[in-house]
């Protein structure tokens, strides 16, 4: 275990109930925290709860779509846990997967809805509970790749994401006279149920798909990793880090996969 620790900080995390998220949920209680799971899918979510088996984590039913719903669920967190000291804005979707000659609009629009408009309403809620108790939090949300590079995900998911870099930046930028950090994890390919089922792959299929395709070799990116990066900046430990966009793909984004023929084996 790394020495990172959140001992007694209460988070809250968007899209909890699976993959990144609830690798995130497991990851912050070991380290200490008191977490609130906030999502759609209410089974999984409690079953999260009880595999935990700790009165440290509980279940919150919350559309982030919805502002109503996210305002209570911090309300549900600061009468719970008595603070909010990280926000972890992670649930999102794919959205449609169509290009733009035969762009779903509806669809686009709700990948927005949750991307976007989601995150934002969590990043105001939480950061408002956090400047009236006066507390000095770290708010993190997941990006993606596709937030610097088109191609890699649906058009409404790329431009979700992109938008949502300068939503992290914007946040970073007024809320540091409160001493609040804003940032974001950038995940590359991990096989979740979001990425599994939009491909139609079984985990291990994926992962040999991607992994292929990855960079850096000898390594399968997991949701931990990507818990881990944020675990980081939720933490002491990134105390002056703020505003960036933690990209976790093992080099995907900056190597373009060719080679100078000097360095190619002859
Ligand atoms: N898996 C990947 O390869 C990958 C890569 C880059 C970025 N991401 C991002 O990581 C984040 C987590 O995705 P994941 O891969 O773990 O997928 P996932 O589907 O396993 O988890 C997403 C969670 O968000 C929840 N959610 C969806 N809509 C919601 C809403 N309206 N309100 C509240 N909760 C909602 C879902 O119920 C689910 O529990 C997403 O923001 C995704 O865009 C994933």
């Amino acid at each position: 275990m790394s020495r990172l620790r959140l001992e007694g900080k209460v988070a809250l995390i968007t899209g909890g109930a699976s993959g990144i998220g609830e690798e995130a949920v497991r990851l912050f209680v070991v380290h200490g925290a008191f977490v609130v799971i906030a999502d759609i899918q209410d089974e999984l979510g409690h079953q999260v709860v009880a595999s935990i088996n700790s009165n440290k984590v509980s279940y919150q039913h919350c559309d982030v779509r919805d502002e109503n719903q996210v305002e209570q669920t911090v309300k549900y967190t600061l009468e719970k846990y008595g603070s909010l000291d990280i926000l972890y804005s992670n649930a999102g979707i794919l959205g449609p997967v169509t290009g733009i000659l035969e762009l779903d609009l509806n669809g686009f629009d709700n990948t927005i809805d949750v991307n976007i408009r989601g995150m934002a309403a969590a990043i105001k809620h939480a950061a408002r509970a956090m400047v009236e108790k006066n507390i000095r939090g770290s708010i993190i949300c997941t990006a993606s790749v596709a937030a610097s590079l088109a191609g890699v995900g649906t058009l409404a998911y790329t431009t979700s994401k992109h938008g949502l870099i300068g939503l992290v930046r914007s946040a970073c930028s007024e809320l540091g006279v409160y001493g609040i950090r804003v940032n974001c994890v950038s995940p590359s390919a991990v096989a979740t149920p979001l990425s599994c089922k939009s491909f139609n792959l079984q985990p291990s299929e994926f992962e040999a798909i991607f992994g292929a395709m990855a960079n850096l070799k000898g390594v399968t990116l997991k949701g931990k990793d990507i818990a881990e990066a944020a675990l980081f900046l939720a933490s002491d430990e990134s105390r002056y880090i703020s505003g960036q966009n933690l990209v976790v793909d093992g080099g995907d984004t900056v190597a373009n996969g060719r080679q100078l023929p000097v360095f190619q084996d002859s």
